[in-house]
């Protein structure tokens, strides 16, 4: 079993550069397709999810070009294949494979996404909405079937600003017949993201990064390039190691803005950075102060950001209270960092973190990808070796992880044992 064992407790210095952004690049690939013209990406990560969703784009008859910081789709000769579970399970993300292809073709089958394990995610608000523009769903166990005779135009109100379904909604707009408009829809960076893209193709969006949105359909979608925005859960990650345990370490090619309310926090901490137009810069570590955090949809606390913060509350004087909003649980990192010796009081949702608390490295275990992360941080931080087992889930969001941190400073590795 491939393991990433960490020697903590060392000071990083020098420069991070962050990558494109994940949640990004999972909604650019699938939306390449609604077109049969070619789509260049730009500042595309090398992750697992994207070696997935290329092998997706190959299985429906896409041909793809790619390479470090870019992938060019070609959707000339792509049909409406079932999409396979041992494919669409990989990740969540498979689902904006509905959109994209009911947009385009009509017609799609797929079996339900994969992803972390961090509550129960359903795909409600896709599908209410997918038949809303007219589609008919017949589900088969984990197997979706959709069919639009008449793909149109609508009015989605959605109960949650769901992400996805946003997103998922917008690729099945855009060559529908007439006008969509999403009420109470995400307003994330990628949703901007993804919008752009669409709009390059020729689509007619305005709205983005609102909580109205409006689609106006047309006939046919063109070749376009994107460039991915830089992941800025990757960005806050590598912050909160700086702020934790950086002297002069500079997280380069971020967006402050995206970032924002993590500054905040950071601040009312009593963290030291200084922010310039594309990077944030940790000079040294004075003691923390405790805060409380919930997360919120952006531009909130982010969710994804809220297990590797757990650890920053557990290194600050005070007691913390974390509440997350966003999913039902998303507590898989609690009972690991216990094990390191932090002190929390927790349950699947909510948190009481009393601190600071020295962490002494042990063997820990991923849940899932963020709470991965928080395991990575915790190492750094820790006094002796941690080792890190499911790393698969790790590797899903974070490129080149042991490269960017080895280079500042850390002694870290992927180890088979
Ligand atoms: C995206 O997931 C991200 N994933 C998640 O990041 C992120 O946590 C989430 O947005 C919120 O920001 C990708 O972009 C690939 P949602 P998504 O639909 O779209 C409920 C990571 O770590 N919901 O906004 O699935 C859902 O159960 C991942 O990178 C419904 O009830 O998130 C959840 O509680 C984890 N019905 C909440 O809404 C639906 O039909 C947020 O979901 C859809 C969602």
């Amino acid at each position: 079993m491939k393991k990433i064992v960490i020697n903590g407790n060392r000071k990083l210095s020098g420069c991070i550069s962050i990558s494109g952004a994940k949640n990004s690049v999972v909604a650019l690939i699938p939306a390449a397709i609604l077109t049969d013209g070619v789509v260049e990406i730009l500042n595309t990560p090398e992750l697992t999810d994207t070696e997935n969703l290329r092998k997706i784009i190959t299985l429906l008859g896409g041909d793809i070009e790619f390479g470090k910081g870019f992938m060019k789709i070609n959707g000339k000769n792509v049909v409406s294949n079932p999409i396979p579970s041992e494919l669409s399970d990989k990740l969540r993300a498979s689902y904006y494979f509905m959109g994209a292809l009911l947009g385009r073709f009509h017609h799609v089958v797929i079996n339900f996404p994969g992803g972390c394990k961090i509550g129960k995610r359903p795909i409600d608000l896709h599908l209410t909405a997918f038949r809303k523009m007219g589609a008919t769903i017949v589900r088969e166990g984990d197997k979706y079937t959709l069919d639009a005779e008449h793909l149109h135009g609508a009015n989605i109100l959605f109960d949650f600003p769901s992400v996805g379904a946003t997103i998922n909604v917008l690729m099945a707009a855009v060559l529908a017949d007439g006008v969509t408009v999403i009420e109470n829809a995400a307003k994330e960076p990628e949703i901007i993201n993804i919008v752009s893209l669409l709009n390059n193709m020729g689509a007619k969006i305005v709205g983005g990064g609102t909580n109205t949105i409006r689609i106006e359909g047309v006939e046919k979608l063109n070749s376009a390039v994107i460039e991915v925005i830089p992941d800025r859960i990757e960005a806050g990650t590598y912050m909160m190691i700086g702020a934790l345990i950086g002297e002069n370490l500079k997280i380069t090619n971020v967006i402050p803005k995206h970032v924002e309310i993590l500054l905040s926090k950071m601040r009312d901490m009593g963290v030291e950075f200084k922010v310039e137009d594309d990077s944030v810069t940790f000079l040294n570590h004075d003691a923390l102060t405790a805060v409380d955090i919930k997360t919120l949809v952006y531009p909130g606390f982010p969710t994804d950001l809220g297990q590797p913060m757990a650890v920053m509350l557990t290194q600050a004087k005070g007691e913390s209270h974390f509440e997350e909003t966003i999913y039902e649980s998303r507590g898989g990192h609690y009972p690991e960092l216990v094990k390191m010796g932090a002190d929390i009081e927790f349950t699947p949702s909510s948190a009481t973190i009393e601190g600071p608390s020295k962490l002494v490295g042990t063997e820990v275990a991923a849940s899932d990808l963020r709470a991965g992360a928080a395991l990575i941080i915790a190492g750094l931080i820790a006094a002796g070796t941690t080792k890190i087992s499911n790393i698969e889930h790790i590797l899903r969001g974070y490129e080149d992880l042991v490269y960017k941190l080895s280079s500042v400073g850390a002694e870290i590795a992927i180890v088979e044992e």
